[in-house]
């Protein structure tokens, strides 16, 4: 039987070119992590806390990748962006934890639903500065190698690079 009464699920992030920042590595990464935010906000209560731990492992991989791109072009380690990474993932293990202690489904969906808002803003921030900053220097993610050496900064980079940090 059909269950009439299953809650329609809304997604709240899809993929659009407004998130495209034109750096492969970077941008492929982006579109599976809003694909597996999606699948976390449509799943069922069955399969919510497996999408999200899912939606975690990604996210690990997805910052820990940003994180080293910043260190391999002189990115402090302390700097605003790395340290948003770590908070974010910091709040998404703690509301798997708390989903799976306490049952606690919804405070998983509305962190998935809250999840999905905040993403585009650091895409089109912390994000972009840094894929402007990989383009200019010609990083390859594949080797760490820069084909721009001369662009990197004299010192360290503390700030994100972008608009919104000094
Ligand atoms: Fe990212
Ligand atoms: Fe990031």
């Amino acid at each position: 039987m059909i269950d009439t009464l299953a809650p329609a699920r809304e997604i709240t992030l899809e993929w659009s070119d407004d998130l495209a920042l034109d750096l492969d590595f970077m941008d492929d990464t982006h579109r599976e992590f809003v694909d597996l935010l999606a699948a976390t906000e449509s799943a069922d209560d069955s399969q919510v806390l497996a999408c999200f731990e899912e939606l975690i492992t990604h996210t690990e991989g997805h910052f820990g990748s940003e994180d080293q791109w910043m260190k391999d072009t002189h990115f402090s380690s302390s700097n605003c962006h790395a340290m948003q990474h770590d908070v974010v993932l910091q709040v998404m293990r703690e509301g798997l934890k708390r989903g799976r202690e306490q049952g606690d489904l919804k405070l998983v969906r509305q962190m998935a639903h809250e999840i999905g808002i905040w993403f585009p803003q650091h895409a089109q921030t912390m994000d972009a500065a840094l894929a402007q900053h990989l383009r200019g220097v010609g990083y390859d993610a594949a080797t760490g190698k820069l084909s721009h050496p001369e662009a990197l900064p004299a010192g360290e980079i503390h700030g994100c690079g972008g608009d919104s940090c000094s």
